[in-house]
């Protein structure tokens, strides 16, 4: 379970999360929604700690961080080692093998043999759909293959939590629906994704709860029937703007 509690960020006078408290369950899908700027990379990047909140608790597994106390490297490590985060670019190795980008990790941090770390690497790529592509360099692959290589990358650190943020909305529209059945497939599988994106047909499939931010605040947070129906003017208003065609957006 990820937990915060009256989690609040501000960059200058700018606030950006604003007394957040959200739980997130194991063995479930969460989708965050919102208009741009309503903070969702924050949040989710406040989960692996790659933004550092001003005040308040993160709680994930059984260790609790307060981020007004502060935390020691180790505290910062443990709840780390529970999230492993997706990018909306790949940012994979560029000079590394496929194989490689997906072993460095599990060698490095979890300290598998070479063989262990492989033989689990070759088992990712292929729920995936890239077990022939292991001797590929990223360059020699499409965007999507190298997101479904992030993906069987972070899948490798055998996290509890995969959070990915936008995860394609960099990509062709074959190349997402490559990605998106895979994630389909994780979420399925009992995976615990948290994933920003403004795809909503997506979201509406994938999730089992919806959080929706507005303004650095949660508006809402429930089941994604709950949502889609919800008579909500603000909520409305957010899903007609998600729909519209670009030209009609002002
Ligand atoms: N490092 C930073 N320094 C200053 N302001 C920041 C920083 N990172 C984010 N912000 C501001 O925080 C707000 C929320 O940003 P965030 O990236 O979380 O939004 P978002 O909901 O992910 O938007 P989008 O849908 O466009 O990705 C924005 O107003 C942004 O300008
Ligand atoms: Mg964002």
């Amino acid at each position: 379970m990820i937990n915060v509690d009256h989690l609040n960020k501000s960059y200058g006078k700018h606030t950006i999360l604003s007394d957040i408290s959200l739980t997130i369950n194991d063995n479930q899908t969460t989708v965050i929604l919102g208009s741009s700027g309503a903070g969702k990379s924050t949040l989710l990047r406040s989960f692996d700690l790659l933004d550092i909140p001003d005040s308040g608790t993160l709680t994930i597994a059984s260790e609790s961080i307060e981020f007004r106390d502060g935390y020691t490297n180790e505290q910062l490590q443990k709840i780390r080692a529970q999230t492993s985060i997706v990018f909306q670019s790949w940012n994979l190795f560029p000079h590394l093998t496929v194989l490689g980008n997906v072993i460095k990790g599990p060698i490095s941090v979890l300290k598998k043999s070479q063989s262990e770390a492989n033989r689990d690497a070759r088992a990712l790529l292929k729920q995936v759909g890239l077990e022939n592509y292991e001797n590929y360099y990223p360059v020699q692959l499409s965007g999507g293959q190298q997101q479904r290589v992030a993906i069987a990358r972070a899948l490798a650190m055998e996290p509890k939590f995969i959070l990915l943020d936008e995860p394609t909305s960099a990509l062709d529209p074959q190349s997402e629906a490559n990605v998106l059945n895979v994630l389909s497939k994780l979420s399925r599988q009992g995976q615990a994704l948290v994933i920003v994106t403004h795809n909503m047909a997506f979201a509406r499939a994938i999730a089992d709860e919806i959080v929706f931010l507005e303004a650095g605040k949660v508006s809402f947070s429930g089941s994604p029937s709950a949502f889609f129906t919800s008579k909500n003017e603000r909520i409305e208003r957010f899903l007609n703007k998600q729909t519209a065609l670009p030209l009609l957006e002002d």
